[in-house]
């Protein structure tokens, strides 16, 4: 009989705190096999991003908190390995919210086929997974992008960053990214943007100037709090701000209050936010222009690939203090 092999979320973080192994436990109970309608499958990749900490918190949120006890969601791309699901056979690949764990057993009507043609499960869990999606909608429908304008990617070298960086610049825009550390930000020159390391930077604000003297009609912002203030002194007239995520604030007890506002009012600014999720069905719109790209090898996505379904407890807490270098992954079974 087949374990499947569970990460539990064990206690919620509490205050400032980053999550880590001590906020999950382990353990390991016979996989179930499919009932009508059902699969069982094995976890290949599952993705980690920064929303998994507000599902850990009970609290406002636009989704419910985990129950203690169970195990800790998440999505990821899974093998079939039994199926009693509609269109679904031992070894198909699907993608689907699998949780952390090694051998889920999930309703069929939950489990996306994935058309291997279109892209390898690598290019599924990176430039063709929700990460990427986030960057097209993002930046087409809510900061309305064109060719030309002067665009601004915050956390530049991570898995939504790196693709808007990438997306703006085939779009013809000239793109500066933000990124700490030097490492990142040769990574961010590396997709064809100036770069600029605001860990080294006293004077944000200054320090974009600088990268982008004529200003910025597109802010594509993924860090929130005195970030997005920087962006938001070095508006164009007529500026575009994607609100995308907040990550400086994950944490934070007090918010960060905005000062520039009277900057972006000045600039005739619009801001704009949104989930990605308000898209889904549009996905397929996004994955065959983000497919075209992969083909023509003008997109690429750089994965930060832990090993083991046991690492998937200390990965989150990476992502908050920017350890990770690329799109951050765990590779679940080979
Ligand atoms: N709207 C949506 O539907 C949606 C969907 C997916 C993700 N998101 C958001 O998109 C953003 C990026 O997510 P991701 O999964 O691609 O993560 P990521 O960018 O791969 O990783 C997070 C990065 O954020 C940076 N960071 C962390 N704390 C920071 C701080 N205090 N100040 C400045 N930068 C900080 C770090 O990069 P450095 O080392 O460069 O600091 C870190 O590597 C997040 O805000 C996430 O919530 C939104």
């Amino acid at each position: 009989m087949t374990g499947n092999h569970r990460i539990l979320l064990a206690a919620r973080p509490t205050g400032n705190q980053v999550p880590g192994p001590a906020n999950f436990t382990a353990d390991t109970v016979p996989a179930r096999p499919p009932g009508p309608g059902e699969a069982l499958v094995e976890t290949v990749y599952l993705s980690i991003d920064p929303a998994m900490r507000g599902w850990m918190s009970e609290g406002p949120g636009y989704s419910q908190a985990i129950p203690l006890g169970q195990p800790m969601m998440g999505g990821g791309i899974a093998r079939v390995l039994e199926s009693q699901a509609d269109g679904l056979g031992p070894g198909d690949y699907v993608q689907a919210r699998l949780g952390w764990q090694s051998h889920p057993t999930i309703p069929g009507k939950f489990l996306h086929k994935l058309d291997l043609s279109r892209g390898s499960m690598e290019d599924w869990i990176g430039p063709l997974g929700l990460s990427a999606v986030t960057a097209y909608f993002g930046l087409r429908d809510v900061g309305g992008l064109k060719p030309d304008d002067r665009v601004l990617v915050s956390a530049a070298a991570g898995g939504v960053g790196q693709i808007a960086t990438q997306i703006a610049r085939i779009e013809g825009c000239r793109v500066t990214g933000i990124a700490g550390g030097a490492v990142k930000c040769d990574f961010v020159r590396g997709l064809g943007a100036a770069a600029v390391d605001y860990r080294a930077e006293p004077d944000l604000a200054a320090a974009i100037r600088r990268a982008c003297p004529e200003g910025i009609d597109v802010y594509f912002d993924n860090v929130g709090g005195p970030t997005l203030d920087a962006a938001l002194a070095n508006l164009r007239p007529g500026a575009r701000v994607v609100l995308c995520g907040r990550i400086s604030q994950t944490h934070s007890a007090e918010p960060y209050g905005i000062r520039n506002l009277d900057k972006f009012a000045a600039s005739r600014g619009r801001m704009g936010g949104f989930l990605v999720f308000h898209y889904n069905a549009r996905y397929e719109e996004a994955r065959a222009w983000l497919a075209a790209r992969i083909k023509d090898g003008s997109l690429t996505q750089k994965l930060h690939v832990l090993r083991g379904l046991d690492r998937a407890a200390g990965a989150l807490g990476m992502l908050f203090r920017g350890e990770n270098s690329g799109k951050l992954v765990v590779r679940v079974a080979d």
